[in-house]
């Protein structure tokens, strides 16, 4: 054997000491890592914090029958203005309905898999857009023909989505004993 290859195998014999050792340790430590997790008692349970519950979001979602409360009142009120010939409440009384329907639209599209966004669409375009006319002319003979044809259609939709006995109808008098409905005086 040469020198050189003497030391060949001397530096091998070192190397798989020290790799030896190295995984002895490496088993020692895992050994004492996982009795130390095995002795040491469960963590105690952390007192529940104040920040624990988020506070809610202070957010109220309608179902359909609240917007439908309010349309109903919109409904009513277009037709006490324009029978006053109060046209600005009347174009206002038009414009918050179509505003609520516009809501319906967009957050109930779906009702008890009724298609109520689209329905409100199909059914009660024609009859507001005759409105807007109507009140823009400051005409009561088409305004009634065409809050007729609104009224009509909303029980058109009642009875598609099954509420056949909500039936709306032209308001007889005024409920609302703290509006006054006549043209405001200049
Ligand atoms: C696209 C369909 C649709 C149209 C158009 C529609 N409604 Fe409705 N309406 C409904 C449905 C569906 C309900 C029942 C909601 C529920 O079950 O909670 C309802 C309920 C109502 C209610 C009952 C609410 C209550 O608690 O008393 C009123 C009042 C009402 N609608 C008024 C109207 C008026 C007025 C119009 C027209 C200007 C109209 N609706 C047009 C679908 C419609």
């Amino acid at each position: 054997m040469t020198s050189s290859s003497k030391m060949g195998a001397k530096r091998a014999v070192r190397v798989t000491i020290a790799t030896a050792l190295v995984f002895t340790f490496a088993l020692m430590v895992g050994a004492a890592v996982q009795s130390l997790a095995q002795t040491q008692p469960p963590a105690p349970p952390t007192a529940p914090s104040k920040q624990a519950v988020p506070d809610l979001p202070k957010v109220y979602m309608p179902g359909l029958g609240e917007f439908m409360l309010v349309i109903q009142t919109h409904h009513a009120k277009l037709w006490l203005a324009a029978k006053a010939r109060n046209w600005p409440l009347a174009t206002y009384q038009l414009s918050e309905m179509k505003e609520v329907f516009s809501d319906v639209e967009d957050l109930v599209p779906i009702y008890k898999s009724v298609p109520v966004g689209q329905m409100i669409e199909a059914i009660t375009t024609g009859a507001v857009a005759e409105l807007e006319k109507a009140v823009d002319e400051k005409n009561l003979a088409k305004f009634t023909t065409a809050y007729n044809k609104l009224t009509a259609a909303c029980n058109d939709c009642h009875k598609a989505a099954s509420r056949g006995f909500i039936q709306i109808r032209r308001p007889t008098h005024s409920t609302f004993a703290n509006e006054n409905f006549a043209p405001a005086r200049k």
